[in-house]
């Protein structure tokens, strides 16, 4: 097949681009290179016959010119991050929403029918919880009090009991807790709404916390494992947040790229007007304590320092389940947390 990767120079596109090429598909890039990622204003490396193309999915002309022959899109550009200052607001939503509906407009003119979105765990909020007497619950955002006082566990929102965090499915209701949140909701609705309009198909895989080699250094906008691995460059201890006992699920970038081969080669045999979305993750649950102790160890220290501080708008507990992937998409995890922390602790972070 040909296909555009927007976002392609980015950490989870490069892979994508990487594993396409590998398995014999034409690609085709489409990268603003936005500075907050980019600082020096060069592309990654890239394999050879790779198209690259610097230009900004707002602009609908750009984005024309780039689907020309081209057969699915895969869609990986966006701003991310949690979004702390409201003053980003604008700027998520446009280079991730505005930038979907152009993407997704330029694709129904040009009659391009197959799209696989970058979709998040970050839809789903808190993730699910069990409750003795009340069954399943979805907490709502924890109290700034409750957080001063060290009290990081959500309890049940009916009868405050204690809860058991649990998997997360993709049936679970969204929940979207920050801008970022919002603007990932909004360009999977964007895209069901494409596809009803113009019988195309999509496939959105929500990934949950993706780790590897070509992670950006630590901005404000980059994921944990990627500011304790900056920290432990610097010969600095990890810092820890809340208890550390935070429950994630890490999930390797050349795994999520594997999901996005997997999705790219299925989505042409959907029938038309159709839409599904994926969790990608390894199934390993582990805690933001242990990840920043494997890379602590696996980097020759020092140890983490576990600093009871909090971010307003992490949630506490979200781990995947991704059955429906590994059944319908026939994807596997092949990189165990262990190797890849171990190895991420000695790979180079892109500049
Ligand atoms: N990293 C994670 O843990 C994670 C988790 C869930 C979902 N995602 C999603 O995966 C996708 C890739 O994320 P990443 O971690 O590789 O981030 P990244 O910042 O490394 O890559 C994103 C790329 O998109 C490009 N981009 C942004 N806005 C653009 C625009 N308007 N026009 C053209 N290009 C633009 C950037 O220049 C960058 O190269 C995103 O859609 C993100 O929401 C990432």
């Amino acid at each position: 097949m040909r296909i555009l990767v927007t976002g392609g120079a980015g950490f989870i596109g490069a892979s994508v681009v990487r594993a396409l090429v590998a398995a014999g598909h034409h690609v085709r890039v489409l990268d603003a290179l936005l500075p907050a990622v980019h600082p020096t204003g060069n592309p990654p490396a890239l394999p050879a016959g790779v198209d690259f193309r610097r230009g900004d999915v707002r602009d609908a002309e750009t984005v024309e010119e780039a689907l020309a022959g081209v057969d699915a899109v895969c869609h990986q550009a966006a701003m991310v991050g949690l979004g702390l200052d409201l003053q980003d607001a604008p700027h998520y939503v446009g280079c991730n929403d505005l930038g979907t509906a152009v993407v997704l407009a330029a694709m129904a003119r040009s009659g391009v029918r197959r799209l696989v979105l970058a979709g998040s765990m970050v839809v789903y909020g808190e993730g699910r919880y069990h409750c003795a007497e009340h069954g399943e619950v979805a907490p709502g955002p924890r109290r700034p009090a409750d957080l001063d006082a060290g009290r990081f566990e959500p309890p049940c929102p009916v009868c405050g009991a204690p809860l058991r965090p649990g998997l997360v499915a993709e049936s679970a209701p969204a929940d979207p807790r920050s801008v970022y949140a919002v603007t990932k909701l909004a360009q999977e609705h964007l895209s069901a709404a494409w596809a009803r309009a113009c019988g195309g198909t999509a496939l959105t895989l929500r990934y949950h916390n993706v780790y590897g080699p070509g992670m950006p250094r630590d901005t404000p906008y980059a994921g944990v494992a990627s500011l304790f691995r900056s920290a432990l460059a610097r010969g600095e201890a990890p810092r820890v947040f809340e208890d550390g006992r935070q429950r994630r699920d890490f999930v390797h970038v050349e795994d999520v790229a594997a999901a996005n081969l997997a999705a790219l080669t299925a989505v042409g045999d959907r029938p038309p007007g159709s839409v599904r979305a994926y969790n990608v993750g390894s199934g390993e649950v582990r805690t933001i304590g242990e990840m920043a102790a494997a890379l602590a160890a696996a980097h020759g220290g020092p140890a983490p320092t576990v600093t009871g501080e909090y971010r307003l708008g992490d949630v506490r507990h979200i781990t995947a389940d991704s059955n429906r992937l590994r059944a319908e998409l026939d994807w596997l995890p092949r990189v165990p947390f262990d190797r890849g922390m171990a190895e991420f602790a000695a790979a180079p972070l892109r500049v």
